[in-house]
């Protein structure tokens, strides 16, 4: 195998690995999928500004995200089904991530549950929930991961309803995985995958098989999320929660400059620039295109992360000095997950951390906390100048 030095690399492994429902599942967006497109081309629209002849000794990617000490500002996203990805993928990403110095985000659909993410690492990690109908489960899910020792909680505010991605519907996505003569025919290609996912018993949604009453079919994401999501979800419910958890508060899945004022409002300590990485809103504008706004409206008054689109440590600087304080990576890490457990999203972290390290020093900066504008060249209307 040739070495393996970006993350288009990790993708490539990453597809021959993995049965095609997993792959495509995190390999699509939603509906045409131009979003999803554009997360990553919009940053390529941007350039950084080559800087020569400035002191590199003694860089440092260090930083902190809500007040936690980071090596580099790249947390793990919270990624439904990632232990069907790779065998008990969730618990591989949070070593991973510990190792390596970076928060990571368990989803509230993962497959690993938040116990036996707790009792398989031992830094803290940050727990993901979506916005449900029963407030007693929420309640039991954030008593859950208090007792875990979660230092903070995401809430997800853009998947309310779900937005379709063709590929699913067609491979009839679940976990575990419908044995129809299609998906026997593609598994057994995939013998690796095969072997380890035998050899573990987590292969149904942790958090919610045995917690949650009431769900027809357990193994759908489709019918769980259509059952138990909260349609009639508005900002003062958001507000309960962030009540009922009472520790730090990230909100997930802003793109609009009114709503993170009401972000603000609500009282989280962060919120994520996202557009859930291109599978809900197919048409809105990419994150990237979305910061400078955000930044104008709330960057002073709260912490603000972005994710969608990041492939590369160029992507991450180009957001940090943007003004973004944290970057997430969803497909990113994924991809090193598929292709080599473990030890492929330490690659992913490695190569990401390289490129960010070499570009800022590139730009003429030795600190992620002196970034700033002055190293972008940002096109004239790059965050639109609408009717
Ligand atoms: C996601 N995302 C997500 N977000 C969330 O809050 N809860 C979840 O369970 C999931 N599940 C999920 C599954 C898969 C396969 C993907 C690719 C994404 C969205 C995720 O947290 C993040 O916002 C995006 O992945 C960011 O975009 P990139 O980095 O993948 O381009």
């Amino acid at each position: 195998m040739p070495a393996i030095t970006c993350i288009e690399d990790l993708r490539q492994l990453y597809h021959r690995r993995t049965p095609k429902m997993f792959y495509d599942y995190a390999e699509s967006g939603s509906w045409t999928e131009q979003t999803f497109a554009e997360n990553t081309s919009d940053f390529q629209d941007i350039y950084l500004r080559q800087r020569v002849a400035v002191d590199m000794a003694g860089r440092s990617t260090a930083s902190q995200m809500i007040g936690q000490d980071v090596a580099m500002p790249v947390a793990l996203a919270p990624v439904g089904l990632t232990g069907m990805q790779s065998a008990d993928g969730e618990i591989k990403a949070a070593r991973a991530a510990e190792k390596f110095g970076v928060p990571f985000t368990l989803s509230t659909m993962s497959i690993c549950s938040i116990e036996d993410v707790a009792e398989n690492t031992s830094a803290p990690f940050w727990f993901q929930v979506y916005t449900l109908k029963d407030d007693e489960f929420m309640r039991r899910l954030f008593d859950r991961a208090r007792a875990a020792g979660c230092t903070a909680i995401v809430i997800t505010v853009d998947l309310q309803i779900m937005g379709q991605r063709h590929k699913d519907i067609k491979n009839g996505l679940s976990a575990p995985p419908k044995l129809t003569p299609r998906s026997i025919a593609n598994m057994m290609t995939k013998v690796g995958w095969g072997l380890e996912m035998l050899q573990t018993k987590r292969r149904f949604f942790g958090n919610i098989v045995g917690h949650a009453k009431g769900v027809s079919d357990p193994a759908s994401l489709s019918s769980w999320t259509a059952e138990a999501f909260d349609p009639s979800l508005n900002w003062d419910r958001i507000a309960q929660f962030i009540r009922m958890w009472g520790g730090k508060v990230i909100l997930k899945g802003i793109l609009d400059a009114e709503d993170a004022r009401q972000a603000l409002n609500v009282g989280a300590d962060a919120i994520v620039v996202s557009n859930h990485g291109g599978r809900q809103l197919d048409g809105a504008i990419s994150s990237i295109r979305a910061l400078p706004e955000i930044m104008d409206a709330v960057g002073d008054k709260i912490e603000v992360h972005l994710d969608s689109g990041i492939r590369s440590g160029q992507d991450v600087l180009k957001a940090l000095a943007m003004g973004a304080t944290g970057t997430f990576i969803g497909r990113a890490f994924v991809y090193g997950l598929g292709a080599m457990g473990e030890a492929g999203v330490t690659k992913a972290l490695e190569i990401i951390h390289k490129e960010l390290d070499t570009s800022m020093a590139l730009c003429g900066r030795k600190s992620v906390k002196d970034l700033d504008r002055d190293i972008l060249l940002v096109p004239k209307g790059f965050s639109g100048e609408w009717e």
